[in-house]
């Protein structure tokens, strides 16, 4: 079992699990993840390092199905079956100059780490942090400190800027600035218009790309994706890739490809808790 140490709760279906995990800790490095299964019926399931100390990993989850609700049922003091990794190949982090972050939602996690890396590789950081709403929003300060310069945008305006990521992302490549790299990492639909908005100017972009995965070391398959026109493996090839070269279409409608199982799943799940409670109270 792998304890978890903490449980904190960033946004209403947003949550940080500390979990204790020092064979793993001791290896990781930015943009690297694990694999997770809650029980031995549990189906396993991708998350990204977000940080990290000498004994355990901190994972950042949103609700989004059956495993990431059943796994937002969990408090401190209780364990995780599975927790394999630290898997994929780190982000690639040298003294570029100036990068831009851009992190999407629950992309702010993984982009924590990177945003550190890169600073203390001595470039200057400017980061991007957009949420739908106010309310989806997380870890603005922790990023802001590795951060030189920071843009804040909300879909509906509820707080900072209002509008998309990509805006501010153009206004920076169009500005006298030299920006000599672009790490976006969000939904998927997010880093494809980031890299669109990129491409024009021919700023490298790198981003992290989150197919349905099974085993995550390279054996199902599950996870390719197209780069550049070459079939890659996204856990062992990635996750990062280059975002000009990867085939969005193929990766969107490869995403989608087990919706009618993920419903039937999310809907026998919330029938099983519902049938659960009600025996609790007749108790
Ligand atoms: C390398 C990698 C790292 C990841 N890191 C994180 C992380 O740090 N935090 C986090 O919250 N999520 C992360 N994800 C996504 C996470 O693995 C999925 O949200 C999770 O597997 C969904 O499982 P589920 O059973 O709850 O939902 P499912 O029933 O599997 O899916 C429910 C809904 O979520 C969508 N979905 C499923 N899998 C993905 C996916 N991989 N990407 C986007 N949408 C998906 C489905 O299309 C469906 O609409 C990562 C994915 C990858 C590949
Ligand atoms: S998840 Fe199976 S090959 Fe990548």
């Amino acid at each position: 079992m792998y304890p978890i140490l903490l449980r904190r709760d960033l946004t209403e279906t947003t949550h940080l699990f500390q979990i204790g995990a020092p064979a793993v800790a001791r290896k990781a490095r930015a943009g690297q993840f694990v694999v997770v299964r809650i029980d031995d019926r549990g189906e396993r399931i991708p998350l990204t390092l977000a940080d990290w100390d000498s004994e355990s990993v901190t994972l950042v989850f949103m609700e989004v199905g059956t495993t990431t609700k059943q796994l937002a049922g969990l408090k401190a003091g209780e364990g995780i079956q599975n927790l394999i990794g630290p898997l994929g190949i780190p982000t690639h982090i040298e003294t570029f100059g100036t990068v831009v972050c851009v992190a999407g939602g629950v992309g702010v996690a993984p982009v924590y780490p990177i945003a550190r890396s890169l600073k203390a590789a001595g470039n200057k950081v400017i980061s991007i942090l957009g949420a739908r709403s106010k309310s989806l929003l997380f870890w603005e300060d922790e990023l802001r400190r590795f951060s030189d310069r920071m843009v804040v945008t909300t879909d509906d305006g509820s707080y900072g800027r209002k509008g998309l990521v990509t805006e501010p992302l153009k206004e920076i490549l169009e500005s006298s600035e030299k920006i000599d790299r672009v790490i976006a990492i969000g939904p998927s639909i997010m880093m494809k218009f980031c890299a669109k908005t990129t491409e024009p100017f021919g700023v490298k972009t790198i981003v992290s790309l989150n197919p349905i995965m099974v085993d995550g070391t390279g054996m199902c398959g599950c996870c390719r994706v197209s780069v550049g026109s070459v079939t890659r493996f996204t856990c062992v090839d990635g996750p990062d890739f280059d975002g000009h070269q990867v085939d969005w279409d193929v990766l969107l409608a490869r995403q989608k490809i087990y919706i009618d199982e993920e419903k039937l799943s999310l809907e026998t799940f919330q029938h099983r808790c519902q049938a659960e409670s009600l025996k609790e109270v007749s108790r």
